[in-house]
């Protein structure tokens, strides 16, 4: 009863509710105490989102895009918290383009994944390299549950923290130069994985590739002996049955020539003991080549290069 009286007034504190409410009521026959009472949480929102408002939590425009009926139909109210809680220090035009794209947001179906854009409340604007969370999300969705334990050894501008953080799966997550972002620590992978990892569920990588690779590797060699070392660390550091996944770009090397380096990376952690169990494609946008690259490419007779392989591997 106590319940009903602050449902109640919760109802009269918003003029829409309670215009909502009416029109709602005059039109069904149940009962509004028994509607109420499994609702509640439905009816609470409104007031929690002004409460997370007054903690300086969302700002009221935040709060506004957020009481939507579709935001609780399609998330339970632990995840809208956690939602609401990314969504701190993001501008208004970005919360909105974020929420709406988590509320399309369904598991791929097919193994070609097309993202032309990073979802604004996954990882670090402008990080180079930055990939967009939604492929994150679709790692995370097919190959692990709430709680696991998931670990990102080059987590660049920390997109792996923000999915995790909403999707609720614990973490961990390395750079050898990390950005100030909370949940980042400091560690060289080439010294292997630090000891609190040992166990995990997933280890995801996303290694420097494309353009990015020539800042960390000399030669494709250098390069290679990099991805062989880090699959068998990963190897002796993920749980039995885990899951490892691996983003993978090809290059042009130094104007050496095409580099397959999905292609060998693929052989080197088969040669580490895992078994591949799924190969996806997420291939690059073609936005990323200017309109000299384009004419340049044609006129010398030389593609440029848009694949990119998520290859996922199993510890057996
Ligand atoms: C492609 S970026 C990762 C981007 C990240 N997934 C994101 O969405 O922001 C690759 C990262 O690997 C890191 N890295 C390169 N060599 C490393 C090493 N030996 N140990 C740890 N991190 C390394 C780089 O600093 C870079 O941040």
């Amino acid at each position: 009863m106590e319940r009903f009286h602050h449902i109640k007034k919760v109802i009269n504190n918003d003029e829409n509710l309670v215009k909502r409410f009416t029109r709602f009521f005059e039109l069904e026959t149940i009962k509004f105490d028994s509607f109420a009472k499994e609702n509640v949480y439905y009816l609470d929102f409104p007031l929690w989102l002004a409460e997370m408002v007054d903690a300086g939590q969302l700002s009221a425009q935040q709060a506004s895009i957020l009481n939507k009926k579709e935001v609780l139909q399609k998330f339970n109210e632990e995840t809208v918290k956690r939602l609401a809680s990314l969504l701190e220090g993001k501008s208004v035009k970005d919360s909105e383009r974020a929420i709406d794209q988590l509320l399309h947001f369904e598991p791929e179906v097919y193994n070609v994944w097309n993202f032309p854009n990073c979802n604004p409340l996954f990882g670090t604007d402008g990080y180079p390299g930055r990939i967009p969370g939604q492929i994150v999300q679709n790692v995370l969705y097919y190959y692990t549950n709430e709680n696991d334990l998931v670990v990102d050894p080059m987590a660049g501008g920390g997109t792996i923290i923000d999915v995790c953080k909403l999707m609720n799966r614990r973490y961990l997550a390395y750079d050898i130069k990390p950005i100030e972002k909370d949940g980042i620590t400091e560690h060289d992978i080439r010294n292997g994985f630090p000891d609190k990892t040992k166990g995990c569920d997933l280890i995801f990588l996303d290694p420097p590739y494309h353009n990015m690779v020539f800042d960390f590797f000399e030669t494709v060699d250098d390069f290679y002996s990099f991805i062989s070392k880090l699959a068998q660390n990963c190897y002796n550091t993920v749980k039995e049955n885990g899951v490892v996944s691996l983003l993978m770009g090809n290059t042009n090397w130094k104007g050496d020539g095409f580099q397959d380096l999905s292609f060998q990376c693929y052989k080197l952690f088969i040669d580490a003991g895992f078994i591949p169990i799924m190969r996806i494609a997420v291939p690059f946008i073609t936005e990323q080549f200017e309109r000299f690259d384009v004419e340049r490419a044609k006129k010398e007779k030389e593609m440029l290069g848009l694949v990119r392989d998520l290859i996922i591997f199993k510890k057996v």
